[in-house]
């Protein structure tokens, strides 16, 4: 038989010379494999007799087992190698910048939206929402204009079944039933605004039957009119950041305001071109006026006690003002050039303290 002192020393400086896991699994191959070195002393056993078989037997078991711990042994100080190998390797840098130019891009509607909401947030409003189904009491009895009222012939309804409470539904009409949604659930004071998607019956060059409005409303024991004028002309020069935009607000009627208005800013048509500032000519962009105490009565609020103003806008003509857009009809036809033309980088969110547009 093979000196057993040699075999052990050159397999024990096999394993040690074993680079990486898959040279240490060749030695184990070769050393205790089925045609292993081992193995084959092992089978070689069987020709000796019964005293040096158990002799040579037992040293070759004391052998097998040796080796086989100092395969493992190395085998737990190879994977660990590899293993810190692998970390350094696979690092990520979280300091890298995000791609500087995302392929999404942001719809000039929710832009606008955006920029609305960060002025009015930064004047303590808070966004309130409500459905696009509207039941009729909301959108049109609770603000003042009960069954048979001419201003609901005014406003082009799309009606719906009514509900399983016998309600008629509307597509909302304005954003003017979350201030009944408001008042209905939380008590003064109350200082909201809401945006979202509106619908009138109507398809031409300067309307489309979705379109998006804000409706705001203040309610408390001292708002008045003066609040009023103020809030909406320090928000019309912050949007279209024009510092002496010129605002003018003339007497008009809606069912749920009184006094009411609607509101122009300053523009010039000079030669055919729209541009806003302080030219002499008028633009209106929206309506407003004081609640009237009848809507606070219906919505459950003691109108000897509380008064305050509300305001509706639409969102598509100051978008086309601000950013150049000369068709209304382009903001829905879903065209990804457009979009890509029109749009907004996704990561600049409007802020005033870092700019509404990037
Ligand atoms: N809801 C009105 C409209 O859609 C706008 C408005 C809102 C007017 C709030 C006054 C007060 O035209």
């Amino acid at each position: 038989m093979e000196d057993l002192a040699k075999v052990r020393d050159e397999l024990m400086a096999a394993v040690s010379s074993a680079g990486d896991l898959a040279a240490l699994d060749a030695v184990r191959v070769q050393a205790l494999g089925k045609k292993g070195r081992i193995t084959g002393l092992m089978k070689g056993l069987g020709g000796l007799d019964p005293d040096a078989r158990r002799q040579a037997g037992q040293a070759l078991n004391e052998l097998k087992d040796e080796v086989a711990a100092s395969i493992e042994a190395a085998k737990t100080d190879l994977a660990k190698v590899a293993m810190d190998a692998k970390l350094a390797a696979d690092r990520l840098d979280v300091t890298l910048p995000v791609r500087p130019s995302p392929e999404g891009r942001i719809h000039p509607i929710t832009q606008t939206m955006d920029e609305m909401i960060a002025i009015f947030a930064d004047m303590g409003f808070v966004v309130a929402e409500g459905p696009d189904i509207e039941d009729d009491h909301k959108n049109f009895t609770a603000l003042n204009m009960p069954p048979g009222h001419p201003a609901r012939q005014m406003q082009d309804t799309f009606y719906l079944p009514p509900g399983a409470d016998g309600l008629g539904n509307v597509l909302r009409t304005h954003t003017s039933p979350v201030q009944v949604r408001t008042m209905t659930s939380q008590a003064p004071p109350i200082r909201i605004i809401a945006p979202g998607r509106t619908f009138r019956s109507d398809y031409d060059m300067t309307h489309t039957p979705m379109f998006h409005q804000i409706e705001g409303l203040v309610v408390d024991e001292t708002t008045h009119m003066g609040h009023l004028k103020g809030c909406l002309i320090d928000f019309a020069r912050a949007f279209f950041e024009i510092d002496d935009l010129p605002l003018r607000f003339r007497p008009s009627f809606f069912p749920f305001t009184e006094p009411s208005a609607e509101v122009d800013i300053g523009c010039s048509r000079a030669g055919g071109e729209l541009k806003l500032g302080n030219y002499g000519d008028w633009l209106e962009i929206l309506g407003c006026g004081m609640v009237h105490p009848k809507v606070l009565e219906m919505s459950g609020i003691d109108s000897s006690k509380y008064q305050g103003f509300a305001f509706g806008m639409g969102i598509e003509r100051p978008a086309m003002l601000k950013y150049g857009i000369p068709d209304l009809r382009t903001f829905f036809e879903a065209d990804l050039r457009w979009l890509k033309h029109y749009g907004f980088v996704p990561l600049s969110v409007p802020n005033l303290a870092q700019g509404l547009n990037g």
